[in-house]
């Protein structure tokens, strides 16, 4: 590493350090005393030029004690001696190759003189993609531990307009997730975070898009989009501030882990690391979302090319109610549908204390023989000799009192000095103890061991963290354990994923109460939200779809809200497509629908799941709310399939339906079905004039949908339809 030591940068070229994300950038400069500023941000930021001395520009990260006493900061630690405030000073950069051709790591390593504290703000690029993704290190060099209150992982600075707006995604906790909620900003600061501990994104993602000019367009428009990498408790905060006699404003977003509660005492010789925050400044949010699926992709995502698994769950159709015959006759009917995978859920485990319901049993991952007297391998081998791979629910981190595990390991659960409070009747294991870590991995290595052949995973965890406490920590390094927490965790599942390279991973928390960049490393998509009304979920996935893949965001036809089953069928092929129905019960015209639906998501799936994800008409914003459209495209614009939803009467005209991307010299087949027994129509069309509108909205009472298939004329689809 090249680092100047205790010797102060000399020459201009020595201060200036560009972080450049390909098509946007930001520039750090050190002034005279070594303070560093932020130069430029935004699209032409990497090459900024200083116009004045970098004292004048806003600081790139400031801090408790810095210059500025009015503003919060974005470090606050108190050190070994009692001294509340932190002056850094630019010591050094290092660049070194990243992951990827053409990348960098970037780490640019500050020094407070008087205290002894290093701390190094990192940047590894994705050019390819147009992500930064951003952290910081700090070293405690100091004689004595030091408390850190706050180290936000990126702190820039904006000049916005009046019309500066956000939108954040979160609604009122279980089955409300990614509701999108936008507004303009206003001087003071506002923050947006999350709390809870273990399933934090219940309550509200660790996502934020900040547009400084105001709302941004799907095609144009500053937007920024920020992912706060953490499996924990996250926070954003934005500080707008009037400038006189002006209408901009200047604005500094912090974005990183929630410090509320979570001060941590930081040894000498340790380092502190905060998350990694992913973000990029795009031209319109097709944009944006284009350059999150392409870095979801390439940095996040376990086999991201892996086209994935229809999948029939059980879950609302048994509950916890089941035994072998009804599980069989279930899978009797994936298969006869078409399915992949049949994922047994809860309820199948707990021997003295069988789970019959949610107040016992879980801990004991042990087959309950009174529901399936031939074992979890009769179930794996019904599935096999239908065609079908066997999957499974755990709930690993759990516990409930009533249980064998919690008889024998009471002291293993997370917890204060108070009697610990139950939450669904159940308790949280503590991963700061070995032992139990090395327990939570076990549960995974028995289950798949007592069902061989098992190749598909829902990992759960239904509650949050209540009562704070951790025996592995003493008494004065308690609030340590809200991160520590989230860093074993993520230890426990990096060696189930290490271990069981080929099952698939479904992640969940009481829905989609664990989505974040961070976690998802170590699976393959999750469970988005327990609220399967396809209403619901339609908005649900428009949200989530910002940031994800199609391939993550696991969507299954359920009977939730009683909607019509075309209608919920479209809802679902339009992310990653799968069933949660009671298909026995299905009557012939069900069954028909089901049909027609596994047909088109074998059509359609590689399209959905890997395709350019292109939004048409917003469910979310706008004057009507009642329609959404969005469409998927291969890469070179010979195909397309486009999903039109009408969600409540109509009462507006009809939008246009535009679809761009398509080549306009082309003709192509257009299919349209609403999978009802109506004949699906077919036609040929130019690229042009689908550019212009003429796929047609065609959709006239609530609760239908369109399914538009496109396809250049002479090609065919991958299964070879
Ligand atoms: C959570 C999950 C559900 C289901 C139940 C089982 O609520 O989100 O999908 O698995 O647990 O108890």
């Amino acid at each position: 590493m090249q680092d100047t030591g205790d010797r102060a940068p000399t020459r201009p070229d020595d201060r200036t350090i560009r972080l450049d994300a390909g098509s946007w950038g930001w520039t750090w400069s050190a002034d005279d005393d070594g303070r560093l500023h932020q130069v430029g941000l935004g699209p032409s930021g990497a090459g900024a030029a200083l116009d004045v001395d970098a004292v004048w520009y806003p600081d790139a990260h400031p801090t408790w004690g810095g210059p500025d006493p009015y503003r919060p900061p974005a470090l606050r630690i108190t050190h070994t001696d009692g001294t509340t405030t932190t002056r850094l000073r630019f010591s050094g950069v290092e660049r070194r190759p990243g992951p990827d051709v053409g990348d960098e790591v970037v780490r640019i390593t500050t020094i407070d003189d008087e205290v002894d504290l290093r701390v190094t703000f990192c940047t590894r690029t994705h050019r390819a993609s147009g992500v930064l993704e951003q952290w910081v290190e700090v070293l405690n060099d100091e004689s004595g531990a030091v408390t850190v209150w706050d180290v936000d992982s990126i702190a820039p600075a904006f000049l916005v307009g009046p019309e500066a707006s956000v939108v954040q995604f979160g609604g009122s906790g279980w089955a409300d997730e990614w509701a999108w909620s936008a507004e303009r900003l206003t001087p003071g600061t506002k923050v947006f975070d999350s709390l809870g501990g273990i399933q934090p994104h219940l309550q509200r993602s660790p996502f934020l898009l900040l547009e400084p000019n105001g709302p941004a367009s799907e095609t144009s428009g500053d937007t920024v989009g920020c992912s706060i990498l953490w499996g924990g408790n996250t926070r954003f905060a934005v500080d707008v501030r009037p400038r006189s006699g002006e209408q901009a404003r200047d604005l500094r977003l912090r974005a990183g882990a929630n410090p509320l509660g979570a001060h941590y005492v930081l040894d000498p010789g340790r380092t502190f690391t905060s998350p990694v925050v992913a973000w990029t400044w795009a031209d319109g949010r097709q944009e944006l979302t284009d350059r999150f699926h392409d870095w979801t992709r390439a940095r996040v995502l376990r086999d991201p090319d892996r086209t994935r698994p229809i999948v029939v769950n059980n879950w609302e159709t048994t509950f916890f109610s089941f035994d072998h015959d009804r599980i069989v006759g279930l899978v009797d009917r994936s298969a006869d549908l078409g399915a992949d995978v049949f994922l047994l859920d809860d309820g199948w485990f707990g021997t003295s204390h069988p789970r019959d319901d949610d107040t016992a049993g879980l801990g004991d991952w042990d087959v309950d023989r009174r529901k399936l007297p031939e074992g979890l391998p009769g179930l794996v081998s019904a599935a096999s000799e239908r065609g079908l791979r066997f999957g499974i629910w755990v709930e690993p981190e759990m516990v409930n009192p009533r249980s064998d595990l919690f008889d024998a390991h009471p002291d293993w659960v997370i917890r204060d000095r108070r009697t610990p409070r139950e939450h669904r009747n159940q308790l949280a294991l503590d991963p700061l103890l070995g032992e139990v870590r090395d327990f939570e991995v076990g549960v995974v290595d028995r289950v798949l061991g007592i069902a061989p052949g098992t190749s598909y995973l829902k990992w759960d965890a239904n509650r949050p963290v209540t009562d704070p406490g951790s025996r592995a920590l003493p008494p004065d390094r308690q609030s340590n354990a809200w991160v520590d927490w989230v860093h074993a965790t993520w230890e426990v599942m990096e060696r189930v994923a290490t271990a069981h390279p080929d099952v698939e991973l479904m992640l969940c928390a009481s829905g989609g109460g664990r989505t974040d960049h961070g976690t998802l490393r170590f699976f393959h998509e999750f469970w988005t939200s327990d609220n399967t009304d396809p209403v619901a979920r339609i908005r649900m996935q428009w949200a989530c779809g910002h940031w994800f893949p199609a391939s993550t965001i696991a969507a299954h036809v359920t009977a939730w809200g009683g909607r019509p089953l075309p209608f919920a069928c479209a809802v679902a092929l339009s992310a990653r497509f799968g069933f949660d129905l009671d298909l026995e019960a299905l009557d012939e015209e069900g069954t028909a629908v089901c049909r027609r639906a596994v047909a088109l998501a074998r059509r359609t799936q590689d399209l959905v799941q890997h395709g350019r994800l292109r939004r048409l008409v917003s469910p979310v914003e706008g004057e009507d709310r009642s329609r959404a459209a969005l469409a998927y495209l291969s890469p070179d614009g010979d195909r397309a399939v486009v999903f039109c939803f009408q969600l409540d009467e109509p009462t507006d005209p009809p939008p246009d339906l535009l679809l761009a991307g398509l080549d306009d010299d082309a003709t192509y087949e257009v299919a349209v079905t609403d999978l009802t027994s109506r004949r699906e129509s077919v036609r040929s069309v130019p690229g042009s004039e689908i550019r212009r509108g003429a796929l047609g909205w065609g959709l006239t009472r609530a609760l239908t949908a369109r399914v538009i298939e496109v396809r250049a004329s002479g090609t065919r689809n991958r299964s070879g339809a």
